[in-house]
């Protein structure tokens, strides 16, 4: 695991966007897989700059996502489906053939689940997967106690995730459902991005980044994969253990980056 520790979240979302834009000039295929809320939108604003600047060229790019609330009104701004359209998506001009997303419409059958991950398959598997995490170690909406094996399916919220949720969305639209990736579909991808920003995840990172591996936090899961770059702020990385060491990785980042991203 490489962890790239930067001053800010704005550095860190710009380290995160030269790794995803030099991932789609070596692959121009690249299979995406996208993640939601606060943490990467830095990294799409970048993306969508480097797109207008004619640097980055997402034509022949295909795009997943890792996860969505269940049971919003369609026209809530608070539907990820929604926020990868707004925010990135549409900005990149990017083809709606290139694209599927885990929706409220498609998201509330097994069949649907099913079907998503077969997709995934036929399309040659995601090559690279972009992670936040939750202030309760969760990937994805894989709460604690998800099996490390699971698959794309139904969940059932945690009262913590409902509570963080609860800070953003009204008490009584607040979702009780969610539909996720699960940990073994995240392990597949062959690289994983993971991003955090700011103190209220330095204990969900301390605890995924230098473990132990344990399904109380999904994040920890990271450990089963061989090619995992971590991006944080230097408040997010706040209580780990090893920062110099990884300080001194960074200073030799091209080296030590998985092949796509260097
Ligand atoms: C959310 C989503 C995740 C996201 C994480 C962090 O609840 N399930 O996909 O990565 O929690 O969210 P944020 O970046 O808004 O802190």
């Amino acid at each position: 695991m490489l962890v790239v520790i930067t001053e800010t979240s704005e550095e860190g979302s710009r380290a995160a966007a030269r790794l995803v834009s030099r991932a789609i000039t070596n692959k121009p295929d690249l299979r995406l897989g996208l993640a939601a809320g606060r943490t990467p939108e830095g990294l799409y604003r970048s993306l969508v700059d480097l797109h207008r600047s004619a640097q980055l060229d997402c034509s022949a790019v295909r795009f997943f996502s890792l996860d969505e609330l269940l049971g919003l009104p369609s026209d809530s701004p608070h539907r990820y489906t929604r926020f990868f359209h707004h925010d990135l998506l549409d900005q990149l001009g990017v083809s709606p053939a290139h694209v599927r997303l885990l929706t409220e419409e498609r998201g509330h059958s097994e069949s649907a689940c099913a079907a998503y991950e077969q997709f995934i398959q036929e399309q040659g598997g995601i090559d690279l997967q972009l992670l936040g995490i939750g202030r309760n170690g969760h990937l994805g909406f894989n709460e604690p106690g998800s099996s490390l094996a699971s698959r794309t399916r139904i969940v059932l919220l945690s009262p913590e995730t409902r509570e963080v949720l609860a800070e953003e969305l009204n008490a009584a639209q607040v979702p009780q459902w969610a539909v996720t990736m699960g940990l073994g579909t995240i392990r597949e991808a062959r690289i994983l991005l993971l991003m955090a920003f700011g103190d209220t995840k330095a204990d969900a990172v301390s605890r995924a980044v230098e473990g132990p591996l344990t399904a109380e936090v999904p994040a920890s899961s990271i450990h089963l994969h061989p090619q995992v770059v971590v991006v944080l702020d230097r408040e997010a990385a706040g209580r780990l253990k090893h920062r110099e060491y990884y300080a001194e990785q960074a200073a030799h980042l091209p080296r030590l980056l998985p092949a796509w991203l260097r």
